[in-house]
């Protein structure tokens, strides 16, 4: 039954994702493709991280993330954000701090910034459902997901 689940989620598509998270002067990003709209009234949306990672820790910290939609010619960008050092993630591509204080990529499809409202422990991974306070589109690129993309996360680890 786990290997044929495990085909079964591999099938599942996702858009691919780079959320970004600070706390104070610490930033930090990552992807991320467990995610989606949960709510239009109030905007409401919703990631799944798992403890582990150091996105994880900020976002409790802060209360905050910001995720960015990419386009489809980005691919680049997985490289740079797959490493753990923070600040090579952010080296040499242009960004800002957006209203809550995550990192804002100059170059993405579009890109949301939440404030978590709740969260939940329904398994390996952590769900924060947070409330959009800004959204804009930057361009009119297709968005990136699961089906560009060698190997959809599994979320095992
Ligand atoms: C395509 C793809 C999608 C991913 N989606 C998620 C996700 O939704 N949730 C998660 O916790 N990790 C996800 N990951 C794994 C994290 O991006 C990875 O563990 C990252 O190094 C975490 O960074 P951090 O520890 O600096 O926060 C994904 C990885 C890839 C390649």
């Amino acid at each position: 039954m786990e290997k044929e689940l495990t085909r079964a989620f591999g099938k599942m598509t996702y858009g691919i994702y780079v959320l970004t998270t600070s706390y104070k002067q610490e930033i930090n990003g990552m992807i991320a493709s467990w995610v989606s709209q949960v709510s239009y009234e109030p905007p409401m949306i919703m990631v799944a991280i798992h403890p582990n990672r150091y996105s994880h820790h900020l976002i409790k910290k802060s209360g905050y993330f910001t995720l960015h939609l990419l386009a489809k010619n980005q691919t680049d960008l997985l490289e740079r954000f797959k490493g753990h050092d923070p600040s090579a993630k952010f080296n040499g591509i242009q960004w800002t701090r957006g209203k809550t204080g995550c990192p804002i990529l100059k170059a993405c499809v579009a890109y949301m910034e939440c404030e978590v409202k709740t969260s939940y422990s329904p398994g390996n991974h952590i769900l924060f459902i947070g409330k959009v306070r800004n959204a804009q589109v930057l361009s009119k690129d297709d968005p990136l997901c699961t089906s560009d993309y060698a190997g959809v996360y599994l979320g095992k680890d």
